[in-house]
């Protein structure tokens, strides 16, 4: 009798032993929804989660923090995921390549290290209703998610959302990146907005249908635009991009639409100033304030009219190459003084092309209206039509 006693009672300190070693294990693997349920007691497991490849439909219950990461890859049958107690997971959250993994809901979580998602063919929402308001990092890739509803972070080193076809809007709260922000080859309607962004250290924008950066007044490393399908982009708070010792450029490349740039405070790059094919821009006359360029202003394309009458300090080089007509004496009174590397400006180019490269006109280059004297300001009075007809003439 007594002994049986003894048996169960160490038989249950056993169990509780093994329950209690389960939640400090430093990975827990689960091929089942049973082994799943064994970890239901633990509100705290020290370690990682770490889910086999032969669930379907899996809820993670009691668990409210994982100390270590959340690794759920290449579970090909995993539908659905639900989790309603869990607010922290500590390390990374990883899923990649789930491909049916439909439904998504986490109904307390609002804290991550890590988010890294990838392959995630068949999610098109989320269900975070808490809201997902820190994590450190943030990677969104090859998804069918819509929108990013549940994920609103104030600040994070790492935001890059990218190739996620149908994804239509990016709007989170963030006041700061303090490595990289990127949103690259989502929807081309994708809308991205940072209505609190202050400041960020590189950012880069490709085929997006707009972008939105209301309050952005520092990069400190570069800040790019690539195949854009906005007409306009406004950064009226910006006032600084890069550092002294790392640089910082500022690129315009292959937007179609883009007709409009205003960047109405900029006084001081630290790199680069680069506009390069964007063959609807008439006028890069948004920069009234920009008086420092430690690279140099490197601008190309199909534009009638170019002015930086704040300009007093170009440390690189000058490149100015228009195929339209364009008068180039304003530009050539700061060639010696403000520009201190290679300076060239040419209007009528058949080719334009970047800085090094050598334009080639069509005899047509320099003349047209001049200016008011005194401003680092240059225009051609030429329409389009007129020059499209003398390059259809030269050809
Ligand atoms: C995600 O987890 C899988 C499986 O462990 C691993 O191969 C992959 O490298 C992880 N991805 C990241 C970004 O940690
Ligand atoms: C963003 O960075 C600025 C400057 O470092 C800092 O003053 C501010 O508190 C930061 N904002 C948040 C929300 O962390
Ligand atoms: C972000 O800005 C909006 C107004 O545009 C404001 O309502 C919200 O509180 C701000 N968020 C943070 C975290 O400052
Ligand atoms: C910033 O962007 C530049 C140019 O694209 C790149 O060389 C650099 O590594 C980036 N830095 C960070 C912190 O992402
Ligand atoms: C970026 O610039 C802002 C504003 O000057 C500054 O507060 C922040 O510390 C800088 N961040 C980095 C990573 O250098
Ligand atoms: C460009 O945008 C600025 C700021 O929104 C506006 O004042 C200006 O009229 C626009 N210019 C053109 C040509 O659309
Ligand atoms: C500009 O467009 C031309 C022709 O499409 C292309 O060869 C070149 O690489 C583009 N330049 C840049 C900087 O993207
Ligand atoms: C220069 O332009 C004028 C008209 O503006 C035209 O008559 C002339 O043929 C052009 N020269 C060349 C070399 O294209």
């Amino acid at each position: 009798m007594l002994g049986k006693i003894l048996l169960t009672s160490l038989a249950v300190f056993g169990a509780a032993n093994a329950q209690r070693s389960l939640c400090s294990a430093t990975t827990n693997v689960v091929q089942s929804q049973a082994d799943l349920d064994a970890l239901s007691t633990c509100t705290t497991l020290s370690g990682s989660l770490v889910f086999g490849p032969d669930l379907v439909q899996a809820q993670i219950d009691g668990i409210r923090t994982i100390r270590g990461d959340l690794i759920i890859a290449n579970a090909l049958l995993l539908q659905s995921l639900t989790a309603p107690q869990l607010a922290s997971i500590e390390g990374k959250w990883n899923m990649t390549s789930l491909t049916v993994l439909n439904s998504l809901t986490f109904s307390s979580l609002r804290s991550v290290g890590e988010i890294y998602w990838q392959t995630l063919p068949a999610l098109s929402s989320l269900n975070l209703p808490a809201v997902v308001t820190q994590a450190d990092r943030v990677t969104i890739t090859d998804t069918i998610l819509e929108s990013l509803e549940g994920i609103n972070l104030v600040t994070v080193q790492r935001f890059n959302i990218n190739n996620n076809r149908y994804l239509k809007e990016v709007r989170v709260q963030l006041a700061n990146v303090t490595d990289g922000l990127a949103i690259e080859f989502n929807s081309p309607k994708v809308a991205a907005s940072f209505p609190n962004l202050t400041w960020a250290n590189n950012a880069t924008f490709r085929s997006c249908g707009d972008v939105q950066l209301p309050l952005l007044a520092t990069v400190n490393g570069s800040i790019g635009f690539f195949e854009n399908a906005f007409t306009s982009l406004q950064a009226p708070r910006l006032t600084a991009v890069g550092t002294g010792t790392e640089g910082g450029d500022v690129t315009f490349a292959n937007n179609n639409n883009l007709g409009n740039v205003s960047m109405p405070q900029l006084a001081t790059i630290f790199g680069t100033l680069q506009f390069v094919n964007n063959s609807k821009v008439d006028d890069i006359t948004g920069f009234p304030k920009l008086s420092v360029v430690h690279g140099s202003i490197d601008i190309s394309g199909e534009f009638e009219q170019a002015e930086f009458p704040a300009i007093r300090d170009v440390r690189g080089g000058f490149n100015l190459q228009t195929a339209a007509k364009f008068d180039c004496s304003e530009f050539d009174k700061i060639e010696s003084g403000v520009v201190k590397g290679k300076y060239v400006c040419s209007g009528a180019v058949v080719n334009p092309g970047t800085e090094g490269t050598n334009p080639t006109t069509n005899g047509n280059g320099s003349g047209g209206k001049k200016n008011s004297a005194g401003r680092f300001t240059v225009s051609t009075s030429l329409v389009a039509m007129t020059v499209l007809a003398m390059l259809t003439a030269f050809l």
